[in-house]
C-alpha cells in the first residue's frame, strides 16, 4: 500500500503536493517522491524516509510546474531507498503506482529486449516503459487501455507526460482511487482523506476503470477504452481537520478520545424512545440467516474474535471467524443463510475487501462494519454499520478497535433479541448497562502512572506473554499485537489454558506475563494457570476488575484494577491497560508511535 496524489492546476503544485502527501503518510512512509511537468520536460525529486525529508530538499522547494503527481511508498519490490521511491520516469513518462504488478518480471524481460533502460527494482518501472512503448504507436488512451489489459496483480495509478502537458491519467484495479475537483484544478488521490483538505466533491474509480484528468474536468472509461458516466459525491465536511491538539501523538489522543466513541457509538444505535437498538433497516428477515462469518484482518480480526465470544453467548447461531487473506483463497462453502461481516478501520484492506467480493460474487449476504464510509468495502457491501469513531491515524489502532467491538456487541444483541434467543429484560439490562460503559472506560483511563512505570519492565525484556481465557482471550491477543507493532518487542498472546500444551516451556526467570484475569466465570481457571506461570519464575502483571474479593494469589508482581461491568463489557475495559502499556513503552523506547517501523495504517496490497 502506498498513497497516490495528483493535482492538474493553473498554480504551482508542489508545495500542495508535498502537504497531501502528509496526509497519506498512514498509508506508507517508507521514502516519498514528486514529479511535476515544467519547461517542458518531468522534474522528478525522490527521498527515502519521511515526506518532511522530501520537503526539506531544495529541488523541491525550487520546483515549478502546474501538474505534477506524488508518491509515499510501503516498500513491496526493491528497498525503501531513493531510488525505488515513485515516481518511477522515463523521459516521456512518469508513474506513481500502489499496488503490486505480478508479471513484472516477464513484461521487464520484454521490454529490455524492446532496448529499456530499467534503474529500479521495483515492479512498477515496467508501467512506465509499457506505456513509453505503446505510446509509439497509440494514442494515449488506447496506450493506457493497451498497458493496463498486460498488467496482471493490482494498482492504482498516476500518470503524468511530457507531450501530453495538460492532463493527469489516474487508473485502478484493485486498489482504491479517487478524484476530487475544484475551482480550475482537479484531482487524483488514493482516498477522500487525502483530498477532503481541497474539496468535498468526488468521484470514486470502480475496478477496471481509467481517467482523463484535466484542469475543467475529467473523463472516465472503462477497460475497454469506452466511456463512462459517474456520479460526483459530496462528503461531509464534519472531519475535515484533525490534529493531535495538546497532545504528543495522534495514538494518545485516540486512546483518550475512546469514552467519546463509545458514546458516539450508543448515541447512534441506541433507541431511547422504544429502549432498543435502532437497526431497523436490516435487509434480512431473521429465519433467513442461521450461521454468521466475521471476516478482518489485524486487529478487525480480533474484534472479530470477541464477537464470537459475544455472538455464541447471546444468539444460537452458528459463528464462524475468519483471517481474511486466508478466507479469500480456501474452497469456501457458501451458504445463503450465512451473514458474512466484514470488520474494517480503513475499509480499504486489500484481503478484506478481496473477501468480500468473493462474497459478493456468490451472492451471499454481506454487512460492513467500517469507519471510512466512503471507502469501498462500506460501497459494496449491501449494509454497512459505521464505527462512527471519527479519523484515526495512528498506524496501531486503538479507537477504532473499540468501535469496532461495540457495534459488533450492539449487533450480536439486537440479533439475539430478534432471533428470541434472550428475552426482553435481558436484552434491556445489557442496554443498561451499555449505557454506562463510556463512563467506566473514562475512569479506567485515569489508571497512568503505574502502567508508565511498569512498561520499563517490558523493555529491558527478551519477549513477553499476554494470557486471557473466554472473553478475554481476544484482547490477550490484541494486547500483544499493540505491543510487537509499537515496542518491537517479542509478545504472544494465548488463551491461557494452552500454556501448559507447549509455550509454558518459554517462561523464564523475569519473563514479564500480562494475565487478564477479570472476575468473570473464567476467574478461577485463570488464576490457576496464572500461578502455574508464576511457578516457573514469571512476572505477572495481573488485568482483574475491582472487587471486594481480595486476590488469592500470592508473588504476583503487580496488579492492574479496572473498572466493574458485566461479564460482557469486561473486554472493553481490559483493552485500556494494554494499550497504555504499548504506548509508554514505545515512548520510552523513542520510537515513532503514531507510524511504527515497516507498517502502514491501510494495507492495501495482499
Ligand atoms: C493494518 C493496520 C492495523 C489494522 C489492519 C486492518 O495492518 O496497521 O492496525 O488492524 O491493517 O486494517 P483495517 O483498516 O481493515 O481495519
Amino acid at each position: 500500500m502506498c498513497g497516490i496524489i495528483g493535482i492538474n492546476s493553473n498554480k504551482p503544485v508542489s508545495g500542495t503536493i508535498i502537504n497531501s502527501l502528509k496526509k497519506l503518510e498512514y498509508r506508507g512512509y517508507d521514502s516519498a517522491g514528486i514529479a511535476t511537468l515544467s519547461s517542458g520536460q518531468i522534474n522528478e525529486v525522490k527521498s527515502e524516509g519521511r515526506v518532511d525529508n522530501l520537503e526539506k530538499n531544495s529541488l523541491v522547494q525550487n520546483m515549478n510546474g502546474t501538474i505534477g503527481i506524488g508518491h509515499v511508498r510501503w516498500a513491496t519490490h526493491g528497498l525503501p531507498n531513493s531510488i525505488n521511491a515513485h515516481p518511477h520516469s522515463s523521459q516521456n513518462v512518469s508513474v506513481v503506482h500502489n499496488g503490486i504488478i505480478e508479471n513484472s518480471t516477464l513484461l521487464k524481460k520484454f521490454l529490455v529486449g524492446k532496448g529499456h533502460k530499467f534503474k529500479s527494482q521495483t515492479d512498477t518501472e515496467v508501467i512506465v516503459h509499457l506505456i513509453t512503448e505503446n505510446l509509439k504507436t497509440e494514442d494515449i488512451v488506447n496506450s493506457i487501455k493497451k498497458t493496463l489489459k498486460a498488467l496482471h496483480g493490482s494498482f492504482a495509478l498516476g500518470i503524468i507526460f511530457k507531450d501530453h502537458p495538460d492532463l493527469i491519467i489516474g487508473a485502478r484495479r484493485g486498489s482504491p482511487l479517487a478524484v476530487g475537483y475544484g475551482p480550475n484544478e482537479n484531482y487524483l488521490g488514493s482516498d477522500s482523506y487525502a483530498l477532503k483538505s481541497m474539496t468535498n466533491k468526488i468521484t470514486y474509480l470502480n475496478d477496471g476503470e481509467f481517467c482523463v484528468i484535466k484542469k475543467d474536468h475529467v473523463e472516465f472509461f472503462d477497460e475497454e477504452g469506452v466511456k463512462v458516466n459517474k456520479k460526483v459525491l459530496e462528503l461531509s465536511s464534519e472531519e475535515k481537520k484533525y490534529d493531535k491538539g495538546d497532545y504528543k501523538h495522534f495514538m494518545a489522543k485516540e486512546i483518550e478520545e475512546q469514552p467519546t466513541t463509545l458514546k458516539n457509538g450508543i448515541k447512534e444505535y441506541l433507541d431511547n424512545s422504544n429502549n432498543d437498538i435502532n437497526i431497523y433497516n436490516f435487509p434480512w428477515k431473521v429465519n433467513e440467516i442461521s450461521s454468521i462469518t466475521l471476516i478482518g484482518c489485524g486487529t478487525a480480526y480480533h474484534s472479530c474474535l470477541m464477537a464470537k465470544y459475544w455472538f455464541e453467548e447471546l444468539t444460537s447461531l452458528d459463528v464462524n471467524i475468519d483471517i481474511a487473506s486466508e478466507f479469500r483463497y480456501r474452497k469456501n462453502r457458501f451458504k445463503s443463510d450465512t451473514l458474512y461481516v466484514f470488520v474494517s478501520q480503513s475499509g480499504e484492506t486489500a484481503d478484506t475487501y478481496a473477501a468480500l467480493d468473493l462474497c459478493n460474487r456468490n451472492n451471499m449476504k454481506t454487512c460492513s462494519v467500517v469507519n471510512v464510509i466512503e471507502s469501498s468495502i462500506a460501497r459494496d457491501s449491501k449494509f454497512v454499520l459505521p464505527i462512527h469513531c471519527g479519523t484515526e491515524i495512528g498506524v496501531a489502532s486503538t479507537k477504532a478497535f473499540v468501535g469496532q467491538m461495540l457495534i459488533l456487541y450492539i449487533l450480536a444483541l439486537k440479533l439475539g433479541l430478534m432471533r428470541k434467543d434472550i428475552e426482553k429484560e435481558i436484552f434491556l439490562e445489557k442496554l443498561k448497562d451499555l449505557k454506562k460503559l463510556p463512563e467506566l472506560v473514562k475512569e479506567t483511563l485515569l489508571t497512568d502512572n503505574k502502567i508508565q512505570t511498569i512498561s520499563s519492565t517490558f523493555n529491558e525484556a527478551k519477549g513477553s506473554m499476554f494470557l486471557g481465557r473466554g472473553f478475554s482471550y481476544p484482547i490477550a491477543l490484541e494486547g500483544a499485537l499493540k505491543l510487537k507493532e509499537l515496542s518491537y518487542i517479542h509478545a504472544e498472546g494465548y488463551p491461557a489454558g494452552e500454556m501448559k500444551h507447549g509455550p509454558l516451556a518459554l517462561i523464564e526467570e523475569g519473563m514479564p506475563v500480562v494475565v487478564l484475569a477479570p472476575r468473570d466465570n473464567y476467574y478461577k481457571k485463570t488464576i490457576s494457570n496464572m500461578q502455574e506461570v508464576i511457578a516457573r519464575g514469571a512476572k505477572v502483571l495481573l488485568i482483574t476488575n475491582k472487587s471486594k474479593d481480595e486476590i488469592v494469589s500470592e508473588n504476583i508482581w503487580e496488579t492492574i484494577e479496572v473498572e466493574t461491568a458485566n461479564d460482557d463489557l469486561l473486554p472493553f475495559l481490559l483493552t485500556i491497560p494494554l494499550q497504555k502499556l504499548a504506548y509508554y513503552s514505545a515512548l520510552k523506547k523513542g520510537y515513532d508511535i503514531d507510524k511504527p517501523r515497516n507498517l502502514a495504517k491501510s494495507v492495501t496490497v495482499e
